[in-house]
Parts: structure tokens; sequence; C-alpha cells
């Protein structure tokens, strides 16, 4: 082992260096400096797919329909875009706990079903830990392999030999190279390992499904290297609190990213929601203050979701400021317009946040909401019944425009909403069969409200 093969490598962001340093110069974290042995004979092997090709000129690809594997879990589906592509590699990340193996084992039954042949492989659990949790799905399908293997060349061995349509490697952590002597999760390894497995997706055209542990930062661990290397890059995420999964795309070579599907974890595994909106809105109070449904958008799909504010006089010299599924920020910068803008005295108020459910609501449109949940709480008084809300704020009160307005209409109709106040400039893309007040800023709305 010369000497010159050893490289200290930033476990955040794969840049490398001949010295060990204490800040990393590409990502600026600190202290994610590891020791690692490079051997340039695997790194430079590995990285050529194939050979034997020959450039063809664009007019004549061919693309054939039967690409996709359809696994008939249809959030599933559409989060990849219309099904499983045949040859293609995806991340599935996400925190511990939430869900992925689950996920995926359901995956590989839906596929199973179709005489698809699957080969799970399990590096963190026992093929005992699997089948129980199979047993709980009610999972028996004998088109399922499971191996328990750490080991890459091992991997790659049992995919030659069994030759699966769909293989599983749960989680990319925990699979090591013999050849690289750093340790399994180790930048190395896991671009190693990655590399391996895009390898055998492509050439064997076989769908490869690894799992990915998020780090604390929020990456995925031995990180943005392996984003760039799969096809689809997927996340499950959800408050553990919570029964609600959803599954976003980040990247995707196959499809658009703007879907998301939502499951429930059950205790008989994930089940789809179809429609998120009435779960979202079943336990809602009635005649609450503080309390507002706001059309928001996930993706390309419209979910009603309740906004609950909580204001109350403050018993410390800083009043607290909290939120939960909206951006604390954005909280504090519409307290700012309501007091500038409406003059309303409430600088020296706590006031809390919650999106009902345990969803993320991250888009503008939900500002007009929280201003009529705040106002709500603060006045104590209680919003008509069967009233929707959506539109961007500014700082200077005005009320914006937003996109997706035709849906977010449509399903708060669909739901038997009688009335959606929603933004001036948005007036001409309105549906019929319900209500429509249309306000310009937001002391005009509160002429409408209360
Ligand atoms: P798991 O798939 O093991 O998570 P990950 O692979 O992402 O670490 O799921 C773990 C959680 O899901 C665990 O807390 C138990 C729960 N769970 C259910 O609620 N119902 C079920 O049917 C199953 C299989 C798991
Ligand atoms: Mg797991």
């Amino acid at each position: 082992m010369g000497k010159n093969n050893i490289r200290y490598v930033c476990q955040e962001c794969g840049h490398n260096s001949n010295k060990w340093l204490g800040k990393c110069p590409a990502c600026n974290e600190w202290n994610t400096f590891a020791e690692e042995f490079i051997d340039k004979e695997v790194v430079t092997k590995s990285i050529g797919i194939s050979t034997n090709k020959k450039p063809v000129p664009l007019s004549e690809v061919v693309i054939d329909d039967e690409e996709r594997y359809k696994t008939k879990i249809r959030e599933f589906d559409n989060v990849l875009g219309g099904g499983i592509v045949k040859g293609s590699l995806v991340l599935v990340g996400g925190d511990p706990g939430i869900g992925k193996s689950t996920l995926l084992l359901q995956v590989a039954d839906a596929v199973s079903l179709s005489h698809l042949k699957v080969l799970y492989v399990s590096g963190e659990e026992s093929l005992k830990q699997t089948k129980l949790r199979a047993d709980r799905l009610n999972i028996k399908s004998d088109k399922i392999l499971l191996v328990s293997e750490n080991n890459l060349d091992f991997i790659v061995k049992y995919v030659d030999e069994y030759k699966p349509d769909v293989l599983i490697v749960d989680s990319i952590q925990t699979v090591y190279n013999p050849n690289v002597s750093s340790s399994p999760g180790s930048v190395s390894q896991v671009r190693e390992a990655t590399a391996t497995l895009m390898r055998i997706s492509k050439v064997d055209s076989v769908a490869t499904f690894i799992v990915g542990h998020v780090t604390k930062s929020g990456a995925i661990a031995g990180p943005k290297v392996l984003e760039h290397m799969v096809d689809t890059v997927l996340y499950f995420e959800g408050d553990k609190n919570h029964t609600f999964r959803i599954l976003r795309g980040v990247k995707n070579r196959f499809g658009s990213t703007n879907e998301i599907g939502i499951f429930e974890m059950s205790l008989k595994g994930l089940q789809e929601v179809k429609n998120p909106s009435e779960i979202f809105l079943s336990n809602r109070p009635e005649s609450a203050p503080g309390s507002v449904v706001v059309a928001g958008m996930e993706g390309t799909r419209p979910v009603l979701v309740e906004i609950q504010a909580l204001v109350s006089n403050s018993s410390f010299g800083t009043p607290r400021r909290m939120s939960v599924g909206v951006d604390h920020n954005k909280v504090v910068m519409i307290m700012a317009i309501l007091e500038k803008k409406l003059g309303i005295q409430i600088q020296g108020c706590d006031a809390y946040l919650n999106v009902v459910g345990g969803m993320q609501l991250s888009e503008p449109a939900i500002d007009l909401a929280v201003v009529v949940a705040v106002l709500s709480s603060f006045r104590d008084k209680v919003l008509e019944e069967g009233v929707v809300i959506f539109g961007e704020v500014g700082l200077t009160g005005e009320v914006r425009a937003v996109s997706h307005v035709e849906q977010r209409i449509n399903e708060a109709i669909k739901l038997g909403f009688k009335k959606c106040i929603i933004p001036k400039g948005n007036i001409e893309h309105t549906v019929s069969g319900i209500e429509i007040i249309a306000v310009e800023n937001v002391e005009e709305m509160l002429q409408y409200i209360f």
C-alpha cells in the first residue's frame, strides 16, 4: 500500500486532498475528512460502463413501449414517471425508520405479481427480520429471492447467477468492495458500490433500487456523489409521529420531478392515499378561531390542508414565534406585514403556527392563509365555514397571483367548499361552481372575512 494511494476525502461532498484538512474547501463543512486508501486500478476499472458501442444518429434511436414495469401501486408509478424503467438505477433516500424497506418490499411484491424476478439484498437485516416484515405485509411470493449480503463481489455474482429483473440493495451504506480498503459507508465505498451497480443495471438491464440513509444535515450519506451517478433520486419523507409519508422525486432522467406519492403507514404496511385532502381535513375542529384551510400544491397535485395559528400575549420580553410545517422566516415576515399594513398591535404577542397532518408547505401561495389564521386567532374570531384561501403576500401587503389556480379551486369544489378567496391577478383563471372573492391587497381582504 503505497503512501501515494492515501487520500483524505470529505465525507460530506467527496472532495479529496493529499493532506488532512480541518475544513473542507469545497463544501465548508468542518471535521469531515477521513483517510481513505484509493486503489487507482479499481477506480479506473469501474468508470467504463461498456465497450463496442457506436454513436447513432438521434433520429434513429428507437424507444420501445415495453420499457417500463408497472407496479400497480399508482402513487409509486407516478413518481417514477409511469412505472419502473428497465435498466434504471433508482436511489431511495430517507431518514432511518421512515419506511424505505417496507416500501421496497411492497414494490418487490407488486412486480413479482407480474411474474418478474426480484432479488432483495439486505445488508442491514437478517433473512428472518425481512421475513417477519414480509409476513406482516402478507407477502408470500416465491419470485422474490432474499439474500443477506454486504460484499459487492457476491452481489454481482448473485445477479449473474439468478438474473433478476429487479434488484433491491438495502442499503448502499452497508455494501463494501473488498478491493477498496476504506470502511463501508465511506465516500469511496459508496461511490464504488454505486458505480458497480450502475454497470450491472445498464449492462444486464436490471432495474436497480438502492436505499440510502440520510445524514444529519439532510443529504444522503456519501452524498452528492451518489445523486449525480444514479438515474432517479426519490426521497421518502414524513414526520415519524404522523402516519403520512411522501415519496418525492428530486431527480428523474425518465420523467418529471413534479410528482409526489402520498402514503399512509398502517399496521399492514404502506397504503396509498388517493385523496389526501379528505384525510388532512377529516379531524378539523368546527368553529375554532385560528383555523384556516389553504389550497396548496404538492407537485402537480392540489391538496387542501388546515393551517392553525395561536396568538397570545407574551409573558416574556421577547415574544416567541414558532412554526411547524411553515418556514419560520415567513411567519415573522407576515406578522411584520400585518403590523405595518393593518396597524395591528401584534409585536408583543407569542405566535405559534402549525400545519395539520405533518405536511410541509413551502410554496408562497400559502401566505394569505397564514395572514388569516394569525388574524383569526389574534381577534378570536372564527372564519366562516366552507372558505378556502390561497395567494402570495408581498412586503407592501399586495396579494400576488399564483400558479395552478384552476386545480386548486376544483379541489375545493370537489370537497364541498362554498367560497374561495384568491388574488385579483388570478381572476381570469377561475372556474364556476363556487363563490370567488378576488382581493388586491390584505386591507381589501379584511372586508370579506369575519
Ligand atoms: P422500515 O421500512 O424498516 O424503515 P427504513 O427501512 O426506512 O429504516 O420501517 C420502519 C417503521 O415502519 C417501523 O417503525 C415500523 C413501521 N411499520 C408499520 O407501522 N407498519 C408495517 O406494516 C411495517 C412493516 C412497518
Ligand atoms: Mg430499512
